[in-house]
């Protein structure tokens, strides 16, 4: 089949304004996108700027927008899209080029929430160790690949009034460690997490849970990370407890009671 693809481009070097080349491609309907964006770049224009390393959904780098939806290039066939295709980079991050987007805020914010384990006990003269029922709840947290399609999708990370919301992606490495059984820091991370920039920022919209390409249930574990924190300042009875936000719908938003 042939399938045209719309694909943005701008090189900051030399165009004033982004703007949208069309290519065509002859392809098999179980070829991938990052097929034909390959066979453009081998074939056609060598220019065309994009990334990609593993080609199997494993390094996360070829996340991009794909007629609108965010996604592993990988990960799509071609088939999924009709004969036309747009092809365009992640939003949320400044474009470096084409569909290569800056993601230093991306990885600033992941490593704000402190993306490892912290023990403050001595060391136990071997590895510390975990049972399979203590990595179990960990096991969705664990599969991700960090590419950022989920922060880029999600409303509150693209509105410039809440910009400074960590998003979705560090609060699931977030929610990795405050429920790893190894960890000792646990009142830190809940000190750090319970901000309006942090979880408090999401208002249970799901896009996040949507588009991720790991079938993460993103929102869902959010809402573990906010009942957490909920729960351990009753229990210690520190302070006023912050009441659960409401989603546009007015629920409330642990967003555990819905599928994801
Ligand atoms: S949670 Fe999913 S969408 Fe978000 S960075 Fe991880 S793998 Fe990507
Ligand atoms: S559920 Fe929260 S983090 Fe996910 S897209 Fe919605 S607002 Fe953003
Ligand atoms: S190229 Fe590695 S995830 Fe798509």
């Amino acid at each position: 089949m042939l399938v045209r693809l719309k694909v943005f481009r701008f090189d900051p070097e030399k165009d004033g304004d982004p703007y949208y080349q069309d290519y065509e491609v002859q392809a098999e309907p179980t070829d991938r996108l990052l097929d034909c964006l390959n066979r453009i770049r081998w074939e056609q224009d060598p220019t065309l700027a994009f990334r990609m390393s593993c080609g199997h959904g494993v390094c996360g780098s070829d996340g991009m927008r794909i007629n609108g939806v965010c996604g592993l290039a990988c990960q799509k066939l071609v088939e999924s899209f009709g004969l036309e295709v747009r092809v365009e980079p992640l939003p949320v991050f400044p474009v470096i080029k084409d569909l290569v987007v800056d993601l230093e805020p991306f990885f600033q914010r992941y490593h704000s929430i402190k993306p490892y384990l912290i023990a403050l006990s001595s060391p136990p003269g071997h590895e510390r160790r975990q049972s399979p029922e203590d990595i179990r709840p960990l096991e969705d947290a664990i599969r991700c690949i960090l590419c950022a399609c989920c922060t880029s999708s999600c409303p509150v990370s693209q509105d410039p009034q809440t910009a400074d919301y960590v998003g979705p992606a560090a609060l699931v490495r977030a929610f990795r460690y405050l429920f790893d059984s190894r960890d000792e820091s646990t009142s830190e991370r809940i000190a750090m997490l319970d901000r309006q920039d942090r979880v408090w920022g999401c208002r249970t919209l799901w896009k996040c849970t949507e588009v991720c390409p790991k079938e993460i249930p993103v929102t869902k574990l959010i809402g573990h990370i906010k009942r957490r924190i909920y729960e351990t300042k009753r229990e210690s009875n520190e302070g006023e407890i912050r009441h659960a936000p409401k989603d546009e719908a007015g629920n409330g938003s642990w967003g555990e009671d819905s599928e994801g």
